[in-house]
């Protein structure tokens, strides 16, 4: 039997409203529609390789507000063992989003419960991460709980996949600890410093080699509408062309695409068709509203990409 992959990370109530455009810094504008959806980095994963049909477990908190338990629901509900999902005392986290009309998104986190998270709590579970086939993490825990988690990680020979977001700077040893680190451009040029380059093919097989220099294995630069690029220290570089679909809402795009990646690689299929597996998942996402709702199914990625070419190919 396959080994479950794990996700330790956030679990959030989204509450999304749209508008013709994002407004600026101290402008108002007039919204269209408010929605709130499940949402949380990690529930985000965790939901998608859920539908994608892979045993997944989650460690993640929620608060014992009206919130937590229709989280917790919502996880079980998609697949999720939430036998690790604790519930903290205070407010589960909430996301604050605005999205255009072009799709595009801009986030305000509030950690709530997932902020309470402690190495402790990864401590009791330690046996569910060592049995695990690939763990996802990503950067709406603590910092300290993440760098604990490749400690265990590390020890245990359990490859580990770091969706650095929202990002800030990444210690020397948690990097030679990732097997993946999967930033999008602005996280990519965050972590390389000034100056970064993300610009045309050069300028991207640039940044992943300065990233892979930074010490970790992989990595999956993820880049929107213009796809992504697949690198390993041991030389692979496999562009992934984005799918053409209308872009309604681009939340969890990235999600979608790192639960993608991980039910690849955990079916067997190399880094780059775990990489277009990703990205159909990723695509029929942002043709939908919210987070988690946006997840597909396993047999609609199979149709999707029976029915679609990439972008590159049209
Ligand atoms: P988010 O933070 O919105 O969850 P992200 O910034 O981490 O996402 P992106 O690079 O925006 O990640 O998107 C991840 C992947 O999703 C892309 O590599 C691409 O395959 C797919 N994708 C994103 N936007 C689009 C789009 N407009 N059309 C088709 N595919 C898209
Ligand atoms: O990646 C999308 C997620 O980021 C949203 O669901 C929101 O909760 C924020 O965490």
């Amino acid at each position: 039997m396959k080994k479950p992959i794990v996700v330790v990370g956030s679990i959030n109530l989204d509450l999304v409203a749209t508008a013709e455009r994002i407004p600026n810094v101290g402008e108002t504008v007039s919204g269209k529609q408010f929605n709130t959806f499940f949402g949380g980095k990690g529930a985000n994963q965790a939901v998608a390789i859920g539908r994608l049909g892979c045993a997944v477990r989650m460690l993640g908190k929620v608060g014992n507000d009206a919130f937590g338990k229709q989280l917790r629901d919502a996880l079980e509900s998609d697949g999720v063992d939430v036998g690790a999902v604790e519930v903290a005392q205070g407010a589960s986290g909430v996301a604050l989003i605005s999205i255009s009309d072009h799709g595009e998104n801009s986030i305000i986190v509030v950690p709530g419960a997932n902020g309470t998270f402690e190495k402790g709590d990864v401590d009791r579970h330690r046996h569910l991460i060592e049995e695990a086939g690939i763990v996802l993490t990503q950067l709406e825990i603590p910092m300290e709980v993440v760098e604990h988690l490749a400690e265990i990680t590390d020890a245990a020979h359990v490859p580990l996949m770091l969706d650095p977001a929202p990002v800030q700077p990444l210690s020397r040893e948690l990097l030679h600890r990732l097997d993946w680190i999967t930033p999008n451009e602005s996280e990519a040029r965050m972590l390389l410093g000034p100056g970064a380059n993300l610009e045309g093919e050069s300028g991207t097989l640039n940044a992943v080699q300065k990233l892979l220099g930074l010490g970790v294995r992989n990595v999956v630069l993820k880049l929107g509408k213009r796809g992504a690029l697949v690198a390993q220290a041991s030389g692979l570089r496999a562009w992934i062309p984005a799918f053409k679909v209308d872009a309604l809402d681009t939340t969890a795009a990235g999600d979608a695409f790192n639960g993608g990646f991980a039910v690849g690689l955990m079916s067997g299929k190399t880094p780059e068709e775990s990489g277009r597996f990703a990205a159909a998942a990723a695509a029929i996402s942002v043709t939908r509203r919210g987070a988690q709702p946006s997840m597909p199914s396993f047999e609609e990625v199979e149709e999707f990409l029976r029915h679609h070419q990439s972008a590159a190919e049209a």
